[in-house]
């Protein structure tokens, strides 16, 4: 790809891109967010336009106009959020690839029965073990995920674009896709790998291309780089301390949760949450440490527990009424119940606190402009305008807005699950400094997280779910992530 540019209204996303990536390796496409990776491969895939700007691949000139095209051509392109059709087969759902790239064979391979007989054997080269009459819906996330690089593959994929693939695997299921990576790596396909986990990057890439607002700023093997060189090439200032340190005293308690007890997850969990504190929650995938939050929130049906806030009890769990007490939660998914995708960002940032409003008299647009400009600056969020609808902000930027608006709340205690998901090194640092600057003035945060390094480096204590027992609390300092590990399998 050369001098690709890409204009959304106000908003530049690519000045100028160049890239180039060899058949055979791993190019980690990394960056702030909002600086144009996601734009990019977008570009490749067929799913936007450049304005200006040339593709060549595999030597011929190369212009796609639909994602189709660029599948026939052989790029495919997996997204964080999944792409397949949940209530169909593994086999149909690895035929919608092939329908691209091939109708007029179709007929044949079907009735020659070799179709089946190519789904069975993609699988196997990616050595999964997945009947290919399972309704897909019914896969967890990574195997969801297997299926659609089989399908890449079956489309005769020879570059396959990654952004963000990880984000919803557990630490041996992202084992296993490195595994997946490196073997279609020696078959001659090429990565694109998009994430902003350093510690990935480095176990996976051969060469990087580091963007900034739009732009190239270096390009070359990894070896070359170090971690600190990396962060600042990719946000434009060194960063000394990745986990800032802000004084704050714990004081008495204030959330207490006994013998909570969901549908299904979780199976027990007792917590006592104190002013000025962070207290963090580790575990597996499907641990039920979602499930916790949910409950407690009354997001879903509990079958027991009992809650008291400032030595209150609560009669009922319901958002409205955590709410109402100064109980805020941060959900996971910010595209389902997160965000109004089509609102404006600052209405987004707004909209829960209307009590806040109404208090103090309708806020008005100003208000809620001044408010969220305050925010972002805080938070670094990157839009041309608060008015511009969430659904038009990089990944990162959206879930940043998410965090806006609970701080905009104002609660007295956050719940926040995976608060700093696909949010980029230099804004992460911006946020733990915001969770301290939180407990500071007497808060408490719950945050949930599956990236073992942030739980040590802000927590004061560790708590670890395993199979939807909650285990009492540590102190940050006497967990390693080894035992963290070893207690979130149960061993
Ligand atoms: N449909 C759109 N309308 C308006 N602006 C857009 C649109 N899509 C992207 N942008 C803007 O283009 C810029 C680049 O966004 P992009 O999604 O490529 O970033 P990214 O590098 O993938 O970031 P992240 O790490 O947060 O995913 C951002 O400023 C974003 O707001
Ligand atoms: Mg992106």
């Amino acid at each position: 790809m050369t001098h690709i540019t890409k204009r959304f209204g106000e908003t530049i996303a690519l000045a100028d891109v160049s890239l180039s990536v060899q058949a055979g390796e791993v190019h980690a496409l990394i960056g702030e967010n909002g600086a144009g990776k996601s734009t990019l491969m977008k570009i490749l895939s067929g799913a936007q336009r450049a304005d200006s700007g040339t593709i060549t691949f595999a030597g011929q000139p190369f212009a796609p106009t639909s994602p189709l095209d660029s599948l026939r051509a052989g790029i495919a392109m997996i997204y964080q959020e999944l792409n397949l059709a949940p209530h169909l087969t593994v086999e149909a759902n690895l035929m919608l690839g092939r329908e691209a790239s091939a109708c007029g064979f179709l007929t044949d391979e079907i009735f020659g029965g070799s179709w089946s007989r190519k789904c069975g054997q993609t699988l196997q080269r990616l050595g999964l073990h997945i009947p290919i009459n399972r309704i897909v819906g019914k896969l967890g996330v990574a195997d969801q995920q297997m299926i659609e690089i089989a399908r890449a593959l079956i489309s005769g994929a020879r570059l396959i674009i990654m952004d963000e693939p990880t984000s919803a695997l557990a630490q041996h299921e992202v084992q296993r896709l490195f595994d997946i990576i490196r073997q279609l790596r020696n078959e001659g396909i090429a990565i694109v790998y998009i994430s902003h986990f350093l510690e990935e990057i480095e176990a996976i890439a051969d060469r990087i291309t580091i963007l900034r607002d739009g732009r190239t700023i270096a390009s070359g093997p990894l070896h070359r780089w170090t971690r600190p060189k990396i962060i600042e090439a990719m946000v434009g200032r060194q960063v000394d301390e990745m986990y800032p340190r802000v004084d704050h005293t714990i004081g008495e308690p204030l959330l207490r949760v006994s013998g909570l007890c969901g549908r299904k997850l979780p199976k027990q969990v007792d917590l006592v949450l104190h002013r000025g504190e962070i207290l963090g929650i580790a575990g597996l995938v499907g641990a039920g440490r979602t499930e916790m939050l949910r409950a407690l929130f009354g997001l879903d049906p509990r079958k027991q527990g009992q809650a008291t806030l400032n030595g209150v009890k609560i009669s009922r769990f319901g958002p409205d009424v955590w709410n109402a007490m100064g109980v805020g939660l941060l959900s996971e998914d910010r595209k389902g119940e997160g965000l109004a995708q089509n609102l404006p960002c600052s209405s987004n940032i707004t909209l829960s606190a209307l009590k806040k409003q109404s208090i103090m008299g309708w806020l008005g647009r100003d208000g809620e402009r001044t408010a969220s400009i305050r925010l972002a600056r805080r938070l670094n969020i990157k839009w041309a305008d608060c008015g511009q609808p969430v659904s038009s902000l990089s990944g990162g930027n959206q879930q940043k807005v998410a965090l806006a608006r609970l701080l905009y709340a104002d609660a007295d205690v956050l719940l926040m699950d995976e608060p700093t998901r696909g949010i980029d090194v230099g804004a992460k640092v911006d946020i733990y400094r915001a969770m301290g600057e939180l407990t500071q003035q007497g808060k408490a945060i719950v945050m949930v997280s599956s990236y073992l390094p942030e739980l040590m480096g802000v927590c004061d204590r560790i708590a670890v779910m395993s199979r939807g027992v909650l285990s009492p609390p540590y102190p940050a300092e006497e967990l390693t992530s080894e035992k963290i590990m070893q207690m979130a399998v149960g061993s």
